[in-house]
């Protein structure tokens, strides 16, 4: 250990140097692209690389230490112990500064990995739940300090629970510092929006635009009286978009993303991150440009503060989505995390039709068996909508019209679909494209809430398995699995969001309830209440993951065919064993010959999920409904 305080800060100067060698090409290689004809580009270089060497020096000493600790474990998230769980802070437990009192439930469910989401201090109501972020230095008040936040990711670190938080990289809340200067003409904050005299840009652009919120903020653009400008505004109205092509912003942002970090946040969860880059005649989604700068901001990260990992979130198809997670070029480069969106599209599809075979095709087709220093975070619910992603082309491979399964799926889960056992509500259906997304909780998505209401046990029981089969299965087919508030207690729809004048007009309000905290207690004590059977079959589950080194996430998911409609099937091939999962996205029962478990190196047919051997009768092995079966 260095002697004087002087020597111990020439020691840290020269890790910060060796950090800096290791990723300068990563760095710079991408913002020469991207800035190197700028006319600022030597002011702004010389200002990045000193905002990162004070982040460093600011970097408190244990926060160093993991750093360390990362970096001789550079696969700590890939781990099959690690489960997350996502939260508002207000609606789990008030403040910030309760959220210490609430990590002994969490790590009895198994979690070790928390999402706080949005924290950062948003414009006043309506902020599209946190997202329009109007001071980035600043907690939420409602939520506490600063202060307050550090002491909560102080008490996570030492209980070993990683903190991920919100960064929403694409805009701003129209009421930022930032913001209200561009508008009163300040030309320097003017440049870091993207703003347009007349509307002659804005309609070129439009051509090839989307719409996201087709119902709440149509267009893409909106206009100022006040200033004369058209602003862009991919959202809503309030929060305008970021121009990343000023290298300024790049440098705004990696501050901000450096005092996170030096804050206590483990994952930084990156939002909206296929729009940040424009280009005319495009959807202006996922340009090259947007990987070149997450990979910038990467090596940023693994030069000051190389323990935090970055979430990419891109709800986009496949094919699109892969690449942050850092491909071709920018492989084992990019994000470390990005959700798995196909997966958790293809669960409820293969649900509502009691039919994998386009689950199977799809997750066989495009996805890589491994990647590099990345993983997915796979999910059955979330904070948003679920918008059907399944392509006209996926559907034709397995025989349907992809038009018609996404209105089934929809009419299925608004529970309009005869016979469905769901019960959910659109969001944002638009009429020009016939695109119709869903809210709903993952307890009544599945069947418990219509199941109760009619007080039908065994409809009941087939939506605890259903939600069960669910988890074990994003518990196993590799990434981190996070568990969304609420879901680990089966919490049916929220319909007071109606009377909420700031939510009404969003649907995603329906499934972001309130914590319940009396039905905590009755998973407890009423070992037969439906909180005890979900409470305990999520915690089982994460539990036995745990214990299963075939889990880890660098081992390779291979798909299986099953030649059963019902049954999806997955391998996960370590080079000391394998484990194979079936599910059964049916409500019978049907079976697997043993012949095909010892096709794929199954031998001995123990199911470690239920802990029992499996019975086999005269060459098949018997599968319940929604079973859910790990062979080992
Ligand atoms: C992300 C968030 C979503 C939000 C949007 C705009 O998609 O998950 O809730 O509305 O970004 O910030």
């Amino acid at each position: 250990m260095p002697a004087t305080k002087k020597t111990a800060i020439e020691f840290n100067d020269r890790i910060f140097d060796l950090r800096r060698e290791r990723s300068h090409d990563d760095l710079w290689s991408m913002l020469d692209r991207l800035y190197g004809t700028h006319p600022d580009y030597a002011k702004f270089s010389k200002a990045l690389d000193r905002a990162m060497r004070a982040a460093w020096r600011d970097r408190p000493e244990d926060l160093r230490l993991l750093d360390l600790k990362r970096d001789l474990e550079p696969d700590w998230f890939q781990r099959p112990d690690m489960a997350g769980y996502v939260f508002y802070i207000d609606r789990f437990c008030g403040t910030l500064a309760r959220v210490p009192e609430k990590l002994d439930y969490l790590a009895d469910l198994g979690i070790n990995y928390v999402h706080f989401m949005p924290c950062l201090k948003p414009r006043p109501a309506p902020n599209d739940g946190g997202y329009s972020v109007m001071d980035y230095g600043k907690i939420n008040p409602a939520y506490g300090t600063m202060d307050d936040f550090e002491a909560a990711t102080t008490a996570c670190r030492e209980r070993g629970i990683s903190v991920c938080v919100d960064m929403v990289l694409n805009h701003t809340a129209k009421e930022h510092a930032w913001a209200k200067k561009a508008r009163r003409g300040d030309p320097k904050y003017a440049d870091y929006y993207l703003m347009f005299d007349d509307d002659t840009l804005p309609k070129q652009y439009e051509r090839t635009l989307v719409e996201i919120f087709p119902n709440d903020a149509p267009g893409n653009f909106t206009w100022y009286d006040d200033c004369q400008k058209w602003v862009w505004t991919t959202f809503n109205e309030h929060q305008w978009d970021l121009n990343w092509a000023n290298p300024q912003v790049f440098l705004e942002m990696a501050k901000i993303m450096l005092n996170l970090a030096n804050r206590g946040v483990d994952v930084l969860r990156f939002d909206a991150v296929a729009f940040m880059w424009k280009r005319m005649g495009t959807r202006c989604q996922s340009e090259p440009e947007c990987h070149m700068l997450l990979q910038a901001l990467r090596a940023v990260c693994r030069i000051v503060a190389p323990a935090v990992i970055h979430l990419e979130e891109a709800i986009v198809s496949p094919a699109e989505m892969l690449p942050y997670l850092g491909r071709g070029e920018h492989d084992g480069r990019e994000g470390n995390l990005a959700y798995h969106n196909s997966l958790m599209v293809q669960f409820w599809s293969a649900l509502a039709s009691s039919d994998t075979q386009l689950m199977t095709y799809v997750m066989g087709a495009h996805f890589p068996p491994n990647l590099t220093n990345a993983t997915y975070a796979t999910y059955l619910r979330c904070h948003d909508d679920i918008g059907w992603a399944v392509t006209d082309e996926d559907a034709a491979v397995v025989g349907l019209n992809g038009h018609l399964h996404r209105a089934f799926l929809s009419d299925f889960y608004e529970g309009a679909f005869p016979g469905s056992f769901s019960k959910g509500e659109l969001f944002q259906y638009n009429p020009e494209t016939g695109d119709k997304r869903i809210s709903g909780t993952c307890a009544s998505l599945a069947g418990l809430e219509k199941a109760l209401d009619a007080n039908d046990a065994a409809a009941t029981d087939r939506a605890v398995d259903r939600i069960l089969m669910g988890h074990a299965l994003i518990a196993s087919s590799g990434g981190i699995p996070l568990i969304y508030m609420g879901d680990e207690l089966a919490l049916t729809n929220d319909y007071g969001y109606h009377d909420v004048p700031a939510h009404a007009h969003d649907s995603r309000w329906l499934h972001r309830p309130m914590m319940d905290w009396a039905g905590a207690d009755i998973a407890r004590t009423d070992l037969n209440s439906v909180q005890a059977r979900v409470w305990n079959g999520i915690r089982g589950i994460l539990a036995r993951r745990a214990g299963v080194r075939e889990f880890h996430a660098a081992y390779p998911t291979e798909i299986l065919q099953t030649g059963n409609a019902a049954l999806f099937a997955l391998a996960r091939r370590a080079p000391f064993g394998s484990v194979v999962c079936v599910y059964n996205f049916s409500d019978y029962w049907t079976a697997l010959p043993q012949s095909w478990l010892v096709q794929h190196g199954m031998t001995h047919h123990v199911d470690i999920l239920s802990g029992g051997a499996v019975a086999s009768d005269r060459g098949a092995v018997p599968i319940a409904p929604y079973a859910r079966a790990w062979f080992s």
